[in-house]
C-alpha cells in the first residue's frame, strides 16, 4: 500500500510527530546552509526544512536542484511555526524520495503569465495555489447547495441532457444528431422539474446546462452548472424566500470553512458576512430602471439589462438584491403574468452585490392552460413538442414556482473573481473547447 497516511491540511494534529507527506515540489529556496522545499499535496502547501545534518550528504546536495513539480515523498517532524508560509507549520525533514523528476522546464513557473497561456495550460494551472483554492471553494459551494435542499425536504430529480425542445428560447441551443432526428443539449431542467414537482412536491435538479450564446463576457460560459429547485403550491414570495435562504446558507458555509482561503484570495470577507444577512433587498424592475437612469444610463422601460447595467446597479447595494416584475414581453414563455398587471411577469432575478450581477433567475410559472397556450403561440414555439408540458396544467394544475442558480457566477462572486473562467475546472467558452 502506498496511499498517503497524512495530508497537509491535518498538520495541526501531527505536531512533534514524524510523518510522511506525498506530494509535489512547489518551490525551493536556500538561505545559507538551510534549504526550504515547499511541498504541495492537493490539500495545502508546507515548507520542509533541510539542513546538512538532517539528510544524507548526497540528498542534501541534490535538494536545491529538484525541478518544480517533481513528485516527492518527504518524511520529517512537524513543528508549529507561525512564520512558515501557507499553513503555519513546517516539517523538519529526515528523508525524502523523488518519485518522478521533471526533466523539462515546467511551463507554469512561479511567475506572471498571460491568461491565454494559463488557459491553454489549464490542466497544470489548477495545481497553483489560488486556482486550487478556488476549486476547493467550488466543491464546498456545491455541497452546501445539496445540503440545503436535502435538509429542507427537497427530492433530487435528475433532468435529461438530450432534449427535444427549447426552454429558454431557441437562439441559444446546441443542436446534435440523435439517430434520424435532432436533439438539443439542455438549457435548463426547469420544464421537467415542473412535472416532477407535481409528482414529488419540492424537487431540484443539479447538473450541467448548455447555451450557445455568442457572448464573450466575463459572465458567460457555454457549459455551466445550474441548480434548479421547483416547488408546488409556492408563489413568487415563497420562491424568493427559498432563494434567499439558499444563497445566505452558501455564503455562511463558505465563510465557516474557508475564511482564511478567502482572505488569501484577497476577498473582502466583511462584505460577504454582511451579504449573508437576511433579508436581501427587493426592488421592482421599474425601480431598477429609475436607478439606472439616475446613474446616467440610456435605458427605458422594456429594455433588458446587459452586463454593464447589472454592474452599475449592484454596486449600489451591499447585499444581494431581488429585481422582480419584469415586462412579460422580454421574458420566457412560461412566466406567470402578474394578476394585478398582466403586462408584468411574476418573476425575479437575484443580483449579487459589488458589481457581480445576476446569479439567479426564476419566478412563478403560468399555471393557466389557456394563457400558456397563448404564450406558446406568441413566442412562435411549436405546440406539439410542449404537449407533455401542457399536461402538467391539464391534470391538477397548481400555482408553482422555482428558480435556477448558476454555480460559476456564485463562485465568482464569493471568491471575488472578475471572470467565470476560473470558477470551473475546465471552462467551455465560445472560443475555448480545450484542454
Ligand atoms: O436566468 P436563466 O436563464 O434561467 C433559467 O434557465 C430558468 N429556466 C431557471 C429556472 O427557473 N429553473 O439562468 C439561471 C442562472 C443565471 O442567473 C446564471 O446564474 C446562470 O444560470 N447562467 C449562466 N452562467 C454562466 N454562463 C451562462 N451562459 C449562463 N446563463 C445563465
Ligand atoms: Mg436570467
Amino acid at each position: 500500500m502506498i496511499k498517503p497516511e497524512f495530508y497537509i491540511r491535518d498538520l495541526e494534529k501531527c505536531v512533534d510527530k514524524e510523518i510522511t507527506i506525498c506530494g509535489w515540489v512547489y518551490n525551493i529556496r536556500s538561505s545559507g546552509k538551510v534549504r526550504f522545499i515547499l511541498v504541495r499535496d492537493g490539500t495545502g502547501i508546507v515548507q520542509c526544512v533541510i539542513t546538512p545534518k538532517s539528510v544524507s550528504q548526497e540528498k542534501f546536495e541534490k535538494s536545491d536542484k529538484i525541478p518544480q513539480e517533481s513528485s516527492i515523498i518527504v518524511r520529517g517532524r512537524v513543528k508549529k511555526e507561525s512564520r512558515a508560509p501557507y499553513c503555519g507549520y513546517e516539517i523538519e525533514l529526515t528523508d525524502y524520495d523523488i518519485v518522478s523528476t521533471v526533466s523539462q522546464e515546467y511551463p507554469i513557473a512561479l511567475k506572471e503569465h498571460g491568461v491565454d497561456f494559463l488557459m491553454n495550460h489549464r490542466h497544470l494551472w489548477i495545481r497553483s495555489y489560488q486556482q486550487n483554492m478556488i476549486l476547493r471553494i467550488r466543491a464546498t459551494i456545491v455541497k452546501a447547495i445539496r445540503d440545503y435542499f436535502d435538509s429542507n425536504g427537497f427530492i433530487l430529480v435528475d433532468a435529461p441532457i438530450f432534449t427535444p425542445n427549447a426552454c429558454e428560447g431557441t437562439s441559444t441551443l446546441f443542436e446534435t444528431n440523435y439517430f434520424d432526428t435532432k436533439a438539443y443539449l439542455t438549457q435548463s431542467g426547469q420544464l421537467y422539474m415542473e412535472a416532477a414537482a407535481m409528482a414529488l412536491g419540492k424537487v431540484y435538479c443539479f447538473g450541467p446546462t448548455f447555451r450557445a450564446e455568442k457572448s464573450k463576457t466575463r459572465r458567460h460560459l457555454t457549459e455551466f452548472w445550474m441548480v434548479e429547485p421547483e416547488m408546488a403550491y409556492y408563489d413568487l414570495e415563497d420562491d424568493m424566500e427559498v432563494a434567499e435562504g439558499l444563497v445566505s446558507y452558501i455564503i455562511e458555509t463558505v465563510l465557516a470553512k474557508h475564511e482564511k482561503d478567502l482572505i488569501a484570495l484577497e476577498r473582502n470577507v466583511e462584505n460577504l458576512k454582511n451579504a449573508a444577512r437576511k433579508p436581501f433587498y427587493r426592488i421592482r424592475y421599474a425601480e431598477a430602471i429609475e436607478i439606472l437612469k439616475k446613474a446616467g444610463h440610456n435605458i427605458k422601460f422594456g429594455d433588458d439589462f446587459g452586463g454593464d447595467e447589472e454592474t452599475v446597479l449592484t454596486k449600489q447595494f451591499d447585499k444581494p438584491v431581488f429585481v422582480t416584475h419584469y415586462p412579460i414581453e422580454i421574458k420566457a414563455f412560461y412566466m406567470k403574468r402578474d394578476p394585478k398587471n398582466p403586462e408584468l411577469a411574476c418573476n425575479m432575478d437575484l443580483l449579487a452585490p459589488e458589481g457581480y450581477g445576476e446569479i439567479i433567475g426564476g419566478g412563478q410559472r403560468e399555471d393557466d392552460l389557456n394563457i400558456l397556450l397563448d404564450a406558446i403561440k406568441r413566442h412562435n414555439l411549436p405546440q406539439n413538442v410542449f404537449e407533455w408540458y401542457l399536461d402538467v396544467r391539464r391534470y391538477g394544475s397548481v400555482p408553482h414556482a422555482g428558480f435556477g442558480l448558476g454555480v460559476e457566477r456564485t463562485v465568482a462572486y464569493i471568491c471575488g473573481l472578475h471572470h467565470v473562467r476560473e470558477t470551473i475546472p475546465f471552462p467551455r467558452l465560445m472560443d475555448r473547447l480545450s484542454p
